[in-house]
């Protein structure tokens, strides 16, 4: 596995890991071969499996899997796809799990450009308003429980949340979670009636320059519609980060 690689996925799987654990009543344990979240909350990103070990049997994974599949909820199951343990997306697929998304990772060592007009939210009460707006441009038809749940989560973690802000009102927002090795872009959204103005653009640049400055590159997954964005922007195209999912039906935190 190469060091960009490496760094994409130790950061979306602990950055996934981190917000589960913000949802009241998560635990997180350890199976044979993955790490599972379980939530007493019917969203995706509580009821989980990530972070497996290539070196634990494919077979027995898939038992696991099965069990933790069974669950009321069901299992979204998060691998990437080229650089998975051997044998374990054939396997998926094999058992019936359906891909439900497949996003671009992407990784940058650019040095971008800071922005002055972004406002770190560092009180508990920008924290949430600013977590909340991600929620309402990312899942703006979900029932208000979901949005407050996951809003709560990204408020309550230790990641970095920024703004760009137009009457105390952010226009535009997005988390930074640093790892070991690498700054993760996370819930980059702009305003609805204020994009294709350079916002994002400027938001995407300011992100570089943060994880420039702290020696890392800058990593994200986002939906192949928008990776030749990112490309223009200086990315480096890393393969694909797939979900699937078993059982449960529609969540209401689920994009598409
Ligand atoms: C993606 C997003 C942050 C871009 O912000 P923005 O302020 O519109 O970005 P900019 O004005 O700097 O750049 C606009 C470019 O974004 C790209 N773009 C935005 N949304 C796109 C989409 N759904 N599909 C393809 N390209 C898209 C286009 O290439 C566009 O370029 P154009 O103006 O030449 O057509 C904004 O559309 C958004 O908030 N989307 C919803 C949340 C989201 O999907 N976030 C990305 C998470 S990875």
């Amino acid at each position: 596995m190469s060091e960009a690689v490496l760094a994409a996925l130790d950061n979306v799987e602990s950055t996934y890991f981190s917000l589960a654990r913000q949802l009241p009543g998560t635990t997180i344990s350890q199976r044979s071969g993955y790490l599972l979240a379980r939530s007493p909350h019917r969203l995706s990103f509580g009821n989980f499996a990530a972070a497996f070990d290539g070196s634990a049997s494919v077979s027995e994974t898939l038992r696991d899997l099965r069990e933790d599949a069974k669950h009321p909820f069901g299992l979204w199951i998060y691998v990437a796809d080229d650089w998975a343990p051997e044998g374990l997306v054939d396997a998926l697929i094999a058992e019936g799990y359906t891909v439900r998304q497949s996003l671009s990772q992407l990784s940058t060592g650019q040095s971008g450009q800071p922005w002055r007009g972004l406002v770190p939210c560092e009180t508990t009460h920008s924290r949430l308003v600013a977590a909340k707006f991600m929620a309402e441009q990312f899942f703006p038809s979900a029932p208000a429980k979901a949005k407050a749940l996951v809003a709560h989560a990204t408020a309550s973690s230790a990641h970095h949340l920024l703004n760009f802000e137009l009457h105390t009102r952010p226009l535009a927002s997005m988390m930074l979670a640093e790892s070991e090795r690498s700054v993760g872009l996370y819930n980059l959204c702009v305003a609805r009636n204020k994009r294709k103005l350079g916002y994002g653009g400027q938001m995407v640049r300011a992100a570089m320059s943060m994880a420039a400055s702290r020696g890392k590159p800058l990593v994200l997954q986002c939906h192949g519609s928008l990776r030749g964005w990112y490309e223009s922007l200086g990315f480096e195209y890393l393969g694909e980060f797939l979900a699937f999912q078993a059982g449960a039906g529609s969540l209401p935190d689920v994009i598409g």
